[in-house]
């Protein structure tokens, strides 16, 4: 069975759970902006990931435009964000996603890395326009998810973990 990797991430932390998955499995990684899909439509299994932005998954475009030229293939998609795991945060992000054709592709959620300071000026700009949101809200009625960005703020933060792939290597 032959696999590719097709990450896009820009702060690191899919980036290290696709190498994680490629040392598990033996496929290559390559970033997503540089992906053929004839090349990437040899494979058997195509995992693409990549980092959560305001609940879109980076590169998650490439799939969407080639998914005729995957079918039949074992097609998994995985994305990472600051946030802990939550079923209702997943669910957003896969109906956000992951429509029509895509809805029936299996979506793994990984925690990844937040450092305020390593963002670039737009990001950084627009996160901290969301804690300080989060900030006027009464604690009492925060969402489980959202509360790691309110205590992070400005520390930097890497919650990346192999185990979480446990779930994503048994399906393959
Ligand atoms: C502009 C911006 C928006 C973000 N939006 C979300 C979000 O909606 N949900 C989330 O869990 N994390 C969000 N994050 C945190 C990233 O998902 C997290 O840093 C992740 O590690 C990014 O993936 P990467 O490290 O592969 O780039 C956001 C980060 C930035 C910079």
């Amino acid at each position: 069975m032959s696999g590719i990797i097709l990450c896009r991430s820009k702060y690191g932390g899919s980036a290290k759970y696709a190498e994680w998955l490629s040392e598990e499995t033996g496929f290559k990684v390559i970033d997503t902006k540089n992906a053929d899909i004839n090349e990437v439509a040899k494979h058997d299994t195509v995992i693409i990931g990549g980092g959560v932005y305001a609940s879109s998954i980076s590169g998650i475009a490439f799939l969407k435009k080639n998914y005729a030229a995957l079918a039949g293939k074992k097609v998994i998609v995985y994305c990472c964000g600051a946030a802990p795991y939550d079923e209702e945060l997943v669910r957003g992000i896969r109906n956000k996603n992951l429509k029509e054709q895509l809805s029936g592709l299996p979506l793994f959620y990984f925690q990844g890395m937040w450092d305020l300071n390593a963002m670039n000026f737009g990001d950084r700009t627009m996160c901290r326009m969301y804690i300080k949101m989060l900030e006027k809200k009464d604690p009492a009625t925060m969402k489980a998810w959202e509360k790691p960005f309110y205590e992070a703020k400005d520390k930097k933060c890497d919650w990346t973990d192999r185990k979480y792939l446990a779930p994503l290597l048994e399906l393959i």
